[in-house]
C-alpha cells in the first residue's frame, strides 16, 4: 500500500471534502463548517479475486434474518427488529440515554447471541456499574474499553460477535491514518472499515454517534450515507418521554417511533403512547382539542387549550403561550367574521400544552376549535382529533404529511379526525373515521356543538 499524507479540508457538518478552505460547503450550505485535516490516503489494494455473484433466486436467505431487539418500540422503528449484517447508526445529545439503551438492547441479544461493546468513552468498571443498575448479570456481553480500531479488529477476529456496538465513533481511532480521534476524516475511515466487517461477516454493528448543538451528527454526518439505518435517540425538553425515530431505514419504514420513559431500572418502554402523552388531559374539559404537529421527521400528538372568559377591559385581552400571537388574533378574526363569535369582549388565552412552540399553521383548525369550545362551554369528543390550517375565509387548508398524522393519532388511539377535503393525499387505509372538512362552519359543525 503507497501511502500519501494530504491536507483536506472537510465540512464538519456533512462531511463534503475539499482542497481548499471553502467558507460555505456546496453541499449542505453550512458556513464556516471548513476544518483542516491531515489525511493519509492509502491506496485500496487489488482484491485477489472477485466475489462471485449469485443468480438472485438462488441465494439463500437464513430464517431469522430479523433479530429481535428485544424491545417492541426498537424492533417497530428496526421494522421489524435488527438484520445480520446491518450496520446502523445512533445518535442523539449528550447525557439522553444512548449508551443505556444500546446497553440494554445488548443485555436482550446477549441471552441468545454474542455481543461485543467496544466503549472508547468508558471504563470496564463504568459499564459494569450502569450494566448493575440495569439489571445485568449474566457474563453474555463482553465489554472492551478498547478505542484503537485496530485492536478492536483484533478482538473481533478472536470473538467473532453477532453484534458489536461501537460506543461512539468519535473515540475510536484508526493508526492508519494521522488525523486526530473525532475528526471527520477518522469517522468516515473506521465507518469504512466497520462497513466491510459488518458485510462480510453475519455481525450487526450499532454505531454511537454524537450530536451537535445544532443536531447534526459531529463531523461524521457523511456517516448517513453509509449505514443501513440511521436513529436518533431524542428527549423532548418538556416531556419526560424519550423518543426513538429513525431517519433512514434501507430494511424498514422511516416513520416509525419508539417512546421510552428513562426510569432508575434503565428505559423503560411506553407501549401505550396516548395515555402517557395525555395523561394529564382533562377529557371533558371545554377549550381542549387535540392535534398533530409535525416536527422534524414524525408527527406528535398535543393538546391545545384555550380559555375564554369574560374581560373586565374594554379591550379583551389576548395571550398566546407556544403559538405566534398574530396567527392567534387572525384566527379570532375570522371566528368573529365567518362564524359570527362574539369575541370581543372577551380575554382569550391558547396554551400549547407542554411548552412547545409550534410554528405550523396546520395548528390553526384546532386552535379555532378549542375557542369555540370555550366559548360555548362544549367539550369536543375525547376521540376526536383535529388537523387544518385556516385562511382568511374561513376555508380549511391542506396540510402536510397527513398521513403520518392520521397515523399517529390512530397508534395513540383516536378514532376520528378532521381533516382538510382538499388534502392531496388522504391516508389509504386508514382504520380512523376521517370527517372532511372544507371550511371553519363545516369544521365545527362535524364537532357536533
Ligand atoms: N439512577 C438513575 N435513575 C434514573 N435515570 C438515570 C439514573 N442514572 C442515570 N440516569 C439517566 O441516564 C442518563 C445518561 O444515560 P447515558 O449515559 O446512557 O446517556 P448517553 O446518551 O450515552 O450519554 P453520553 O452522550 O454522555 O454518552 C442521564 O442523563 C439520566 O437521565
Ligand atoms: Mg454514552
Ligand atoms: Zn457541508
Amino acid at each position: 500500500m503507497k501511502k500519501k499524507t494530504k491536507t483536506f479540508f472537510y465540512c464538519s457538518n456533512c462531511g463534503y471534502e475539499s482542497l481548499k478552505w471553502l467558507g460555505k460547503c456546496p453541499d449542505c450550505s453550512s458556513w464556516n463548517s471548513f476544518v483542516e485535516e491531515q489525511q493519509v490516503a492509502t491506496k485500496n489494494p487489488t482484491p485477489k479475486e472477485a466475489a462471485a455473484p449469485e443468480m438472485i433466486g438462488a441465494i439463500e436467505i437464513k430464517k431469522d434474518m430479523r433479530i429481535s431487539s428485544g424491545f417492541v418500540e426498537v424492533d417497530r422503528v428496526l421494522g421489524g427488529g435488527f438484520i445480520s449484517g446491518e450496520i446502523l447508526l445512533l445518535s442523539g445529545e449528550p447525557g439522553i440515554g444512548k449508551s443505556t439503551l444500546v446497553l440494554q438492547i445488548a443485555k436482550n441479544l446477549g441471552r441468545d447471541y454474542k455481543v461485543l461493546y467496544c466503549s472508547g468513552e468508558e471504563s470496564k468498571e463504568q459499564i459494569k456499574y450502569r450494566g448493575n443498575r440495569l439489571g445485568i448479570t449474566g457474563e453474555s456481553i463482553l465489554v472492551s474499553a478498547e478505542n484503537n480500531f485496530e485492536n478492536v479488529q483484533r478482538i473481533i477476529e478472536k470473538e467473532q460477535p453477532d453484534f458489536l456496538v461501537i460506543d461512539s465513533i468519535q473515540t475510536m481511532y484508526t493508526s492508519e491514518i494521522e488525523s486526530a480521534q473525532g475528526t471527520v476524516a477518522q469517522a468516515r475511515e473506521i465507518s469504512a472499515k466497520l462497513l466491510k466487517l459488518a458485510k462480510n461477516s453475519a455481525m450487526t454493528v450499532m454505531i454511537i454517534g454524537h450530536i451537535t448543538k445544532d443536531g447534526g451528527i459531529a463531523g461524521p454526518k457523511v456517516l448517513e450515507h453509509m449505514v443501513d439505518a440511521v436513529l436518533y435517540f431524542e428527549g423532548e425538553r418538556y416531556y419526560q418521554y424519550r423518543s426513538l425515530r429513525s431517519y433512514k431505514n434501507r430494511f424498514g419504514s422511516s416513520s416509525e417511533i419508539g417512546i421510552f420513559e428513562m426510569a432508575e431500572e434503565g428505559l423503560v418502554e411506553v407501549l401505550n403512547p396516548s395515555k402517557f402523552l395525555l395523561q394529564e388531559r382533562a377529557e371533558e374539559a371545554p377549550g381542549s382539542v387535540i392535534t398533530a404537529v409535525y416536527e422534524g421527521s414524525r408527527a406528535i400528538l398535543l393538546e391545545v387549550q384555550a380559555l375564554v372568559s369574560d374581560s373586565h377591559y374594554n379591550q379583551g385581552r389576548r395571550v398566546a403561550t407556544g403559538y405566534d400571537y398574530n396567527r392567534i388574533n387572525m384566527i379570532i378574526a375570522v371566528l368573529e367574521k365567518k362564524i359570527g363569535l362574539q369575541l370581543s369582549g372577551s380575554d382569550i388565552y391558547v396554551n400549547i400544552v407542554g411548552g412547545l412552540k409550534v410554528s405550523e399553521p396546520a395548528v390553526d383548525l384546532a386552535i379555532a376549535l378549542a375557542i369555540t369550545s370555550s366559548f360555548r362551554n362544549k367539550s369536543i369528543d375525547k376521540d376526536l382529533m383535529i388537523i387544518g390550517e385556516v385562511g382568511l375565509s374561513g376555508e380549511v387548508r391542506s396540510v402536510s404529511n397527513l398521513d403520518q398524522r392520521i397515523a399517529e393519532a390512530e397508534k395513540m388511539g383516536f378514532a376520528k379526525a378532521i381533516v382538510p377535503v382538499h388534502n392531496k393525499t388522504l391516508p389509504k387505509g386508514a382504520k380512523i373515521s376521517l370527517m372532511k372538512a372544507s371550511n371553519l362552519a363545516e369544521a365545527i359543525r362535524l364537532t357536533e356543538f
